[in-house]
């Protein structure tokens, strides 16, 4: 037995921000944000809007368009940077909202490769005799965590949700993956502080260590040769060659690095799709809100192979090869 994947859908904030914006807060340029990270405008979730709010949405259309009632649901796994809370998991808030009575539910933290991440995991229980149907969610409030009196981050991030429904398959759609990790390297992109670690105080607010890190360049780099391996080993795990791959749908961190990871592939430009300069780097969620726009204009056709690759934050990073 294998599994497929239902159904996809997303769900934004209403409010957008644009490069424009930024020149009137910090010292950046249109022209510099587009250049460097191929970004034009994200959508900002607003004071009410939380991470469980942006995933409800998306979890609600994804159901929908799999045809799938809540109560049918055995697990909801939702991976996020920002969680609502350390505790309760927010996919037992998704869970409270759409009604899903007889499921079981629990939170990823794998920074911005966690969609792949829930995907394998959903894949993996799907294995299990006692797991049908699961839903599998990205969702971030990034802008949350941003600190916007640093223009070295505060250009690059947006928030969303986009949400799965896996059903369990006689023929597997899930055709091959390669996960990987590199701890060593965990402090390039950090939130450092109102962890366990370092506790929340009037100290740390002031410091502005309660928001997001990152060492761009060094990350950059990374990003490049992690995003790479991952999608070429998935493939040979696959035992898929890089020409069959129908659709590149890779984390959008930065339009170069997604330029790149197709280079190495050997892909033509119409076989990726790039979908950064509207929403920006929304973490978890960028995938998903990919896959479900693709989904949406009719460019995803049942059978079509596809790359989900992403790197992020750990340093963690992985390729999931899909028969869609
Ligand atoms: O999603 C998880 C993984 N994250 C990523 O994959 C992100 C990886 N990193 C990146 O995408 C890029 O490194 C950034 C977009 C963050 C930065 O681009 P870069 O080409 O690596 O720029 P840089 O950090 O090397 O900075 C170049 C210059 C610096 O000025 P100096 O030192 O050369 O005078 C920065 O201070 O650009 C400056 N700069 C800016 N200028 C205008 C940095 N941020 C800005 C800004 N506007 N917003």
């Amino acid at each position: 037995m294998g599994a497929k994947i239902l159904s996809i859908a997303a769900h934004v904030p209403e409010k957008i921000m644009t490069n424009k914006d930024f020149e009137k807060i910090v010292d950046t340029s249109d022209e510099w944000i587009t250049t460097r990270t191929g970004i034009k405008e994200r959508h900002i979730a607003g004071e009410n809007e939380f991470t469980s709010t942006l995933a409800t949405e998306a979890a609600k259309k994804a159901l929908e368009r799999a045809n799938v009632d809540p109560k049918e649901l055995d697990m909801i796994v939702v991976a996020s940077a920002t969680h609502d809370y350390w505790f309760p998991a927010t996919a037992c808030i998704v869970q409270a909202n759409i009604g899903a009575e007889n499921a079981a539910c629990f939170d990823v933290e794998a920074a911005c490769p966690g969609f792949v991440y829930v995907l394998e995991i959903g894949r993996g229980l799907l294995s299990l005799p006692n797991y049908n149907k699961i839903l599998v969610i990205g969702a971030e409030t990034l802008t949350k965590i941003t600190d916007y009196t640093d223009r070295t981050t505060c250009v690059l991030f947006g928030d969303g949700a986009g949400a799965a429904v896996l059903e369990k398959s006689e023929e597997d759609h899930f055709l091959g993956s390669y996960l990987k990790g590199n701890g060593k390297l965990g402090d390039l992109l950090i939130l450092p502080a109102c962890g366990t670690r370092k506790r929340c105080s009037e100290e740390v607010v002031k410091n502005h260590e309660h928001y997001l890190k990152m060492q761009g360049r060094e990350v950059f780099k990374h990003a490049v040769v992690g995003m790479q391996e991952a999608a070429l080993k998935a493939l040979e795990n696959a035992g898929i060659k890089p020409s069959e791959v129908d659709w590149l749908v890779a984390h959008q961190a930065n339009k170069r690095i997604i330029d790149a990871t197709r280079e190495r592939l050997g892909l033509p430009e119409e076989k990726v799709y790039i979908n950064i300069d509207k929403y920006g780097n929304t973490s978890s969620a960028s995938i998903p809100i990919a896959l479900n726009e693709m989904y949406e204009k009719g460019l995803l056709k049942r059978g079509q192979i596809l790359v989900l690759d992403a790197f992020g934050a750990g340093f963690i990073y992985g390729a999931i090869v899909i028969r869609w």
